[in-house]
Parts: structure tokens; sequence; C-alpha cells
């Protein structure tokens, strides 16, 4: 028997190996996220076991139907409804759609000069990492393709605790006065009447506040729609403390960069995809996993010195704007690997909490005023969302933690047991350590109230490659403001011209051209689009 065993194992794992299968009914590829539930079966030739209640008494099979019975004199049926009326727990107030996998970040490059972290020390050393690839604006069942920010998040388990990286795909962020953060998240959410997008909050709030119209233009340029997760370069846009073994201070900006390269859909192709899977982008990294096509970034960061941060003419901790070129130098660390997919969704992706405030020795971070704001509110919504013991949730765990934390709502692991609950004692609970070369002051930044349009000028006209690439994103702002009220708009065109007067003029022309369009398209003109996007939406050319 054995011998048979052994053959049949064989032509499991061969069966298995390519992971694309043919249906042999209709002759099409099914894709590896489609095969998950025969993935299963093949790893489990038979049922895994025993059907019980949550109290672990095997269930009857005539407890499986209810007609005709006392349905409610057994515990199946009420528990298996009831549970399934509490399994919802709120959706993340933003980026409540995202796709979880699990990799390492390794490093390439000796940086112990600038930091003393643990995790960036030693060539070829390895940390396992949990990832978040997400969508900023939609809801939890959304669509993928929107214009949206898009995010990643990675806590890295290093042995001196959880290292977080919140990224996203423009360089730069949308306020530098985090009191801004609900009323932006509202003007790009639904209107409390309608319940639809509303660009005209969008553009209103935008106009009041300029300094979130950069990393708006990021969003209408090129990178706004990447093609899948995994080609898009994407950034924490703080500028980060560091310091070494001797105490020294140096300032950083992390970039993670693509190693499968930026790629980048039109409007019109988002909308073809959209229209047949909603879920594209997380389908394609599900798939990409699966296939062992790993997505890597690489990870360098932009470094200035103490000294150098204090003789620039500009804020380097002002995150709406670049850095100027010319005044950093970037240095390779290493590269993140996302090489195995969650087991479960909720397990591993819904109850994760990512908090840029977790930091490690090494590494004190950002000390600009949206990243203090974070640094509470992250963990204010997760204990709402999640508990207050989210820490304590597998995916959320450091390697190793010794809290006076106890109580609250479950997960609570072993509650420190019976250790001494209360600090300073002398009964040998936990004590802290002491980092000599920790930073004995702290920077205190002072940032200006002003609306600087300098920065989305020079998007425009520098970091843009082209006139071709900057009448995009003027036909994307048009097309954004079709059904903007006049109000709203005059401010808007306003704000424009005043960034670049080139950019107002081409958003201004190319929103007539498109309600020129739009006055002359009759009932035929408009079948005859729709029946054109359907067969873009078919054509693989497109
Ligand atoms: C005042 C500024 C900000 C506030 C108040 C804020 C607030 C939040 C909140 C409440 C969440 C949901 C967290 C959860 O439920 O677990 C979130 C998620 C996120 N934020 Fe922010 N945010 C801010 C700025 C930023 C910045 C500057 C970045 C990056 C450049 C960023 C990137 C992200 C990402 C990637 C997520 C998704 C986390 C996940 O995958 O679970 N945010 N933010
Ligand atoms: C699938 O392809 C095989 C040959 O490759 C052919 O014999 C069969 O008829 C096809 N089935 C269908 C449903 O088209
Ligand atoms: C995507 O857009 C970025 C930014 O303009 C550009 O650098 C990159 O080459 C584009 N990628 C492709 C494949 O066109
Ligand atoms: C738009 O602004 C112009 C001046 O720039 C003004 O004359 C006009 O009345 C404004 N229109 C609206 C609808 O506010």
């Amino acid at each position: 028997m054995e011998w048979f065993r052994r053959v049949l194992w064989m032509i499991l794992v061969l069966h298995t190996a390519s992971c694309y299968h043919k249906d042999h009914y209709y002759n099409n590829t099914i894709d590896p996220a489609s095969l998950q539930l025969q993935e299963f079966r093949t790893e489990h030739p038979r049922p895994i076991g025993l059907l019980t209640i949550s109290s672990g008494e095997p269930v009857e099979i005539r407890d499986t139907v209810t007609l005709n019975t006392e349905m409610f004199n057994r515990n199946f049926h009420p528990e298996l409804t009831s549970h399934a009326d509490r399994e919802r727990i709120q959706e993340r107030v933003v980026h409540a759609k995202g796709i979880g996998a699990y990799g390492y970040f390794e490093v390439t490059n000796d940086v112990s000069k600038y930091t003393k972290a643990d995790v960036f020390n030693g060539v070829g050393k390895k940390t396992p990492l949990v990832g978040r690839f997400s969508t900023s604006i939609e809801n939890l069942g959304g669509p993928e393709l929107g214009r949206d920010l898009k995010g990643l998040s990675m806590k890295m388990y290093t042995r001196e605790g959880n290292l977080d990286f919140l990224c996203l795909q423009p360089r730069v962020y949308f306020y530098r006065d985090p009191i801004m953060f609900a009323p932006l998240i509202r003007a790009f959410r639904r209107n409390p009447r309608t319940n639809l997008y509303d660009l005209t909050m969008v553009w209103d709030f935008i106009s009041n506040r300029p300094q979130s119209l950069n990393a708006m233009l990021w969003l209408q340029s090129d990178v706004g729609i990447p093609n899948g997760y995994r080609k898009m370069n994407i950034f924490p846009a703080h500028t980060y403390e560091i310091y070494n073994k001797q105490g020294d201070r140096y300032y950083v900006k992390f970039n993670f960069i693509s190693e499968q390269g930026q790629d980048n859909l039109t409007t019109i192709q988002a909308m073809a995809i959209a229209a047949q899977d909603q879920d594209y982008y997380s389908r394609d990294l599900y798939n990409a996993i699966a296939e062992k096509n790993y997505p890597a970034w690489r990870l360098e960061m932009d470094v200035m010195s103490l000294n150098d941060i204090k003789n620039i003419d500009y804020d380097p901790f002002d995150v709406t704007r670049l850095w100027k070129r010319g005044t950093y130098h970037t240095v390779e660390v290493g590269r993140v690997v996302i090489n195995r997919r969650v087991e479960n969704n909720f397990k591993d992706n819904e109850q994760a909490a990512y908090n840029p405030g977790n930091l490690v020795p090494g590494i004190s971070g950002p000390q600009d005023y949206i990243f203090k704001a974070r640094r509470i509110f992250y963990p204010d919504t997760q204990n709402y969302r999640l508990g207050v013991n989210h820490n304590k949730i597998e995916v959320n765990m450091p390697r190793y933690e010794r809290t006076y934390n106890r109580d609250g709502v479950p997960p609570l692991r072993d509650n420190m047991k019976d250790a001494p609950n209360y600090y300073p004692n002398t009964f040998n609970g936990p004590v802290p350590y002491v980092d000599e070369s920790r930073p004995k002051e702290t920077l205190l930044i002072l940032e200006s109230q002003a609306e600087d349009l300098e920065p989305s000028n020079d998007f425009y006209h520098n970091v843009l490659e082209d006139d071709a690439h900057r009448q995009r994103v003027a036909d994307n702002i048009a097309s954004s403001l079709q059904n903007v009220v006049p109000s709203v708009l005059n401010n808007t065109l306003r704000v424009l011209t005043l960034t670049s007067a080139d950019l107002g003029r081409r958003v201004t022309a190319s929103l007539e051209a498109l309600r020129a369009a739009a006055a002359k398209i009759n009932p035929a003109e408009r079948t005859r689009r729709i029946a054109q996007c359907i067969e873009m939406n078919l054509n693989p050319k497109y």
C-alpha cells in the first residue's frame, strides 16, 4: 500500500505543480485564486474532522436540517445563525478594502552608520513581516480600480519589537495640519444626503486648502492608477529621525521602489477592467504569489544629517512637499519580498492593526505634527475597531512583550499570569533598559500656516516629465470638474491658475472641450460609446 500512496502523492504533486488549470469542459484556464477550494481539497483528500458546535459537542446529522423538527431544541442551528448575525466588526474608517500577505525584509546594505536599528543592521539578515495592500476611500466591498490612493502597510516582526510602515503611492501627503484628517476624508467620501461621491465636496475642500493640491496632482497623474499593487512605488511620506550607536542623528525619507517596475493604467483601461473584475488588484497579487512570482520592493532612504537639516531653505518636515533635489543623498537599505498568502482573510488582514507609532530603538521617528497625531489616533481607532488588546491578536503580536497592561476585552493570552501588575515594584516585574545613544534633545518644529503653491507648481512643471503628461493630468482634472457647481469651479480654476498659468489654461480648455462634446451627445451616440466601451472591455489589446 505504501508504494501506492507514494505514487498517488507524486501524481498529486505533478498535478498541482502548474498553477493555472485547464477546465476540460469549457477549455478555459482557471486562475489560482478561483482554484482555492480545489487546492484545499487536494491538500485534504478526506474531510478534516468531525463537525462540532463551539462547545465541542459533535453535531448529529439530524440537527443539520430544521423542517418538521423542534428547531431550537438543539444548539447547532441557533448557534450558526446567531454567530453569523454578529460576524461583522466595523470596517476601517479609511483603507477598508485591502488584501493581506506575508513576506520578509532582507538587509542588502549595511546602514549601521545611520541607525542602530537591529532590523537594518547586518547584510543578509531576514525579518518576517505581514503586509496589507489597500485602497483608501472605497468601503470594504468596493471596487479597486478608482483613481484612489493605494496603500501598502507593513509590520516587521523585529527582535526589538514591531516596526510598522504605512505607505501611500504619492511621495507627498494631503495636508500638514492633522486637524484636516476628518474634513478631508469626509469631502472625499459620500455626500450625507445623496450617499454618492461628490466632486463638488472634493474640490471645495482642496480649493480652500490648496496645500492638498500637490497630492491631488500626483493622484491625477499616471501613477494615480497603478497597474496592480505589485507595480507601484510606495512611500511613508514623513521625514524620520534615526540615530546610530554613537547617538548621531540623521533625517531620512524611506522609499519602497517596486522591482516589478511602476506600471500605470489610464482611466479608460481601469474602467474596462473594473467592468469585469472589481477585485483586479487583489486577484493579481494573490495569483502572483500562488505562481511563486513573488513581488519585491527595494527599500532605500534619502538622507540628511542634523547639520544639513538646519541649513536648508525649506521645511524638510512638511509632508505636503518633496525634499529639494540636490539637498540629500540616497542609500540602499534592503528589500521586501512578499511570498506567502494569508491563511484566512479575517484573521490575518481584517484584524491587522498597523500603527506608524510602532518603532524600534535606532528609529526615534518623525517629529512633525501629522505624525504626532497619528501616534494617538491609530491606536484610538484600533481600540474601537478591535479592542484594547489588539496587539494580542495573533497577527499583531510582537516576537516578545512583557507589559504592565492587564485585563480588558479578550484576547488576553496569559494576562501576565501572577507577575506584579504595578510599576515600579521590588518584586521582579519587567524592568526598562537604558539606551545611551537615544537623542537627549528633541527638535522643536514649527510649521508654516501659509498655503504655499510652490510644491504643486514644482510637481507640475518639474516632476511631470513632459507636456503630454501635463495634458493627461489636466484632462483628468477637467473630467473630475464636469459636474462641480459654478462657485466651487470658479475657486478651483483660480487656485489651479495661481499654481501654474499653464495648468489653469489646460484644465479650462479641456473642460470646455468636454462640455462641448457632452452637449452634442445624442442617444444614438451614447449607445455607440457604450458599445465601444464593451468592446474595449472584451478586447485584450486595450
Ligand atoms: C493626521 C493624519 C492621518 C490620520 C489621522 C490617519 C488616520 C488613519 C486611520 C484612522 C486609519 C485606519 C486604521 C485602522 O483602522 O486600523 C488609517 C489607515 C491608513 N493610513 Fe492613515 N492617517 C493619517 C495620515 C496618513 C499618512 C501620512 C499615511 C502615509 C503616507 C497614511 C497611510 C495609511 C495607510 C496605508 C492606512 C491603511 C492601514 C491598513 O492597511 O490597515 N495615513 N489612517
Ligand atoms: C476542448 O478541447 C479538446 C481538444 O483540445 C476538444 O476535443 C474538445 O472538444 C474541447 N471541448 C470543448 C467544450 O470545446
Ligand atoms: C507610470 O508612470 C510613471 C510616472 O509618470 C512613469 O515613470 C512610468 O514610466 C510609467 N510606467 C509605464 C509602464 O508607463
Ligand atoms: C467667478 O469669478 C469671476 C471673477 O474671477 C466672477 O466675475 C464671477 O461672478 C464668478 N462666478 C461665480 C459663479 O461665482
